[in-house]
């Protein structure tokens, strides 16, 4: 546990829709323009209403893990892919997630450094193997996260499961993007909720922070289709969000 983090960087961030996860579904028809490609996914509003309902009560080993099963298959087949010593969680929630990250390395043979990140102390796991960092996303530059890389074994997996705001989206996306090397991946989680209805609560969200990197820097990430499109387009909580660095 982080001792020195400053507990105004929480107040802050008080009105953060995802301080408490998403519970309901919202009526928001706005939708990112198509660049780098379409960022609709293959879903109905239907169909996520009943799905987000089954993400939001997953558990892993009794432990909240707010991911959805198809996320969870890409998940176990790209760690087995890339092989990261190091796992990069932003948003650690109760931790089910790190905690899944941390048996996919241990059961394929991998030895890595797993480190989950939050601004909040909320994990209810206490696993030897999961590291957890206080930080903020919106400021990792001044954080124990940016001191804790200097060390960490390459190659590396980022997910940035946090705030889902634009702000935090594109600052992790920056934040990133002159430390990873070819290949490696950032996953930018929960662009779904624009096909929700609820982007207007993110100030855009993870799609548009997508969308305005892209056009800004557009040499710098590319999406793998061969996991956004796995089960159909865009059949994922992460639409366009599989990243790999240039
Ligand atoms: C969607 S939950 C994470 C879910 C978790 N990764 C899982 O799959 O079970 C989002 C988490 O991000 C944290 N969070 C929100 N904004 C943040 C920020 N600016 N910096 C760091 N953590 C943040 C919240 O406290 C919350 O625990």
């Amino acid at each position: 546990m982080t001792e020195n983090f400053d507990k105004s960087v929480e107040t802050k961030h008080k009105d953060n829709p995802d301080v408490r996860p998403q519970q309901v579904l919202l009526d928001d028809n706005y939708s990112t323009p198509a660049f780098p490609r379409d960022f609709k996914s293959c879903f109905n509003k239907d169909f996520l209403k009943n799905y987000h309902k089954g993400v939001m009560n997953y558990k892993y080993k009794d432990i909240p893990c707010l991911k959805s099963p198809i996320d969870l298959a890409l998940y176990m087949m790209l760690i087995h892919k890339v092989k990261p010593k190091t796992i990069v969680e932003i948003g650690s929630f109760q931790g089910g997630s790190a905690l899944f990250y941390a048996d996919l390395a241990d059961m394929y043979g991998i030895s890595s450094r797993v480190i989950t990140v939050d601004f909040r102390d909320v994990q209810s796991q206490s696993d030897s193997r999961v590291e957890f960092i206080r930080a903020d996303a919106l400021n990792l530059e001044d954080s124990e996260l940016h001191e804790a890389l200097k060390s960490c074994p390459k190659p590396w997996l980022i997910i940035e499961d946090s705030a889902h705001t634009f702000d935090v989206c594109y600052a992790v996306l920056e934040y990133f993007s002159d430390k990873l090397d070819k290949g490696e991946y950032l996953i930018m989680e929960d662009g779904i909720i624009e096909d929700q209805g609820g982007n207007h609560r993110y100030g855009g969200g993870p799609n548009k922070a997508i969308h305005e990197f892209f056009k800004a820097h557009p040499d710098v990430y590319h999406i793998d289709e061969s996991l956004t499109d796995f089960f159909g387009y865009n059949a994922t909580f992460n639409p366009n969000g599989y990243l790999v660095k240039n």
